[in-house]
């Protein structure tokens, strides 16, 4: 599922504690927010990262349970350096990008595309703490990160930066401290107070996560031309995230021509990278206690659908979970299917939720014709006319193709289909064809949750494909 239609992956991890590396110097502002946000997962257990306790009550004796530490295998667990896989020429490109900060210099803007959980956020937030502990002495050089969909317009992100650069250690002892407020001024005012803040630092690396929720580029383009127009004298480095391909490309023009960056697009994690990764966390767990077919299938399974790192750690951790709850002294692959299809039915559950009855209709007109026909994937037309059959089969208002069409971008981008473009030959043309990212029969059992859909029976489905 795309952002924010899921369950807790999909939260944001910005908030975790780093773990690696924090840099310690006092002059310099590390503004990374601090906390575990991560979670407001369901835990099908709760036993915790392995510590012992004695508790007198035999009703709550502990086991030793699966987990030693469980925080390892938390997706908002941001690991050391060493332990992220497969990005190092990301992480070299951008290190090469904010070398000159280092040194009190311009830092080169950075655009950072890529499905989600494809490392973008851990990728940047890492560098840039190295770029600061290495920073040469006398050199003052501010870092912050900000979540622009939780900071979404010009004001609040101009004042959530100055918040978080606004360090009393970078003022002299009689000078007077930098007064900057959620809200209350003008908008000029605002950008006043953050150049007079940031005329602190040397420099400043600015990571923007989820860029494109923010409701107007122009702070992009104020913050990237206010050394050129002398509003501040902190050389400043953007880091702008987006998991929308196109999002830079489809910047107003001014900006595009203030903030120009170097362009980097994170590919999704193949099995051997999703299985190293796992690798690098599995001091999660006991020592023995994971067979040694749990990673691979763990790694199969995510590589397969998306790639997607945050997807493959939280199915790492409930295929754990349910071995604990049932008190299994291994995690073997049986837990790992089960936990797969516990997880992929929480997942399309939430993204049905509150879905119109079409969507619902469309998804099980592709879950059929995964199930019933040869073909893996489905073109437009062909998709269409089960659609039709199954909406005729309940007595249901019928869209028209074009209506259709928009359910399947919707689809598609909340990556419920993945689609692509085929050549049906000579007079055939071109055509969209699609795939199903699921598993159909979950699709089924939960599109006929919906009492509207729960007469529909398997020979019509079935006629249907
Ligand atoms: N290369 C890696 N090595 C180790 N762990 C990783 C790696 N990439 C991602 N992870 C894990 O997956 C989590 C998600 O990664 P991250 O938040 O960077 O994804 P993202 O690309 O920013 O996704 P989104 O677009 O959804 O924000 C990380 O917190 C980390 O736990
Ligand atoms: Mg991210």
């Amino acid at each position: 599922m795309s952002n924010g239609t899921s369950t807790s992956d999909e939260s944001r991890d910005q908030n975790s504690t780093p773990s690696g590396g924090q840099n310690d110097r006092s002059s310099v502002q590390t503004s990374e927010p601090k906390g575990n946000s991560d979670e407001d997962e369901k835990p099908l257990s709760s036993d915790g990262d392995g510590q012992q306790f004695q508790v007198d009550d035999p009703l709550f004796s502990q086991r030793e349970g699966i987990f030693q530490n469980k925080e390892m295998v938390r997706v908002g667990w941001v690991p050391d350096g060493n332990r992220i896989v497969g990005r190092d020429d990301y992480i070299s490109t951008i290190s090469s990008c904010l070398n000159d900060a280092v040194y009190g210099g311009a830092p080169n803007h950075i655009s950072i595309t890529g499905k989600t959980g494809t490392g973008k956020s851990l990728v940047s937030r890492y560098v840039t703490r190295r770029a600061v502990n290495a920073s040469v002495d006398d050199i003052r050089i501010g870092h912050t990160y900000l979540d622009c969909s939780k900071s979404s317009t010009e004001v609040q992100v101009i004042s959530t930066i100055g918040q978080q650069l606004n360090d009393e250690d970078i003022y002299d002892e009689d000078e007077e401290i930098v007064n900057m407020p959620d809200t209350g001024l003008p908008k000029d005012k605002f950008y006043k107070r953050l150049w007079q803040i940031l005329d602190h630092y040397d420099s400043a690396i600015i990571i923007l996560d989820e860029v494109d929720l923010l409701k107007t580029d122009h702070v992009l383009m104020s913050l990237a031309k206010a050394v050129e127009s002398n509003d501040t004298s902190c050389q400043i480095g953007i880091i702008a995230i987006s998991n929308q391909i196109n999002f830079f490309d489809e910047l107003n023009p001014r900006t595009k021509s203030a903030f120009q960056t170097q362009e980097l697009n994170f590919d999704p994690y193949n099995a051997n990278q999703i299985q190293e990764i796992l690798r690098g966390r599995d001091d999660a767990f006991r020592d023995g206690v994971l067979t040694d077919d749990v990673i691979p299938l763990v790694a199969a399974f995510s590589a397969q659908e998306h790639g997607d790192a945050r997807k493959a750690m939280r199915l790492f951790r409930t295929a754990g979970e349910l071995a604990d709850r049932e008190e299994s002294d291994v995690v073997e692959e049986d837990h790992v299917r089960r936990a797969q299809d516990a997880l992929e039915k929480d997942r399309f559950r939430d993204f049905l939720q509150g879905t119109p009855t079409q969507m619902k209709a469309a998804c099980l007109s592709i879950a059929a014709k995964s199930l019933y026909s040869r073909d893996d994937y489905i073109i437009t037309g062909e998709l269409y006319d089960a659609y039709q059959q199954i909406t005729n089969a309940i007595d249901m208002d019928t869209i028209g193709i074009r209506r259709f069409r928009d359910i399947l971008d919707e689809m598609q981008l909340s990556q419920v289909i993945e689609t692509k473009e085929v050549n049906m030959g000579k007079g055939g043309g071109r055509h969209n064809s699609h795939r199903l990212l699921h598993n159909p029969e979950a699709i089924l059992d939960i599109v006929m949750e919906d009492t509207r859909f729960r007469d529909i029976s398997r020979s019509s489905l079935k006629r249907s494909a």
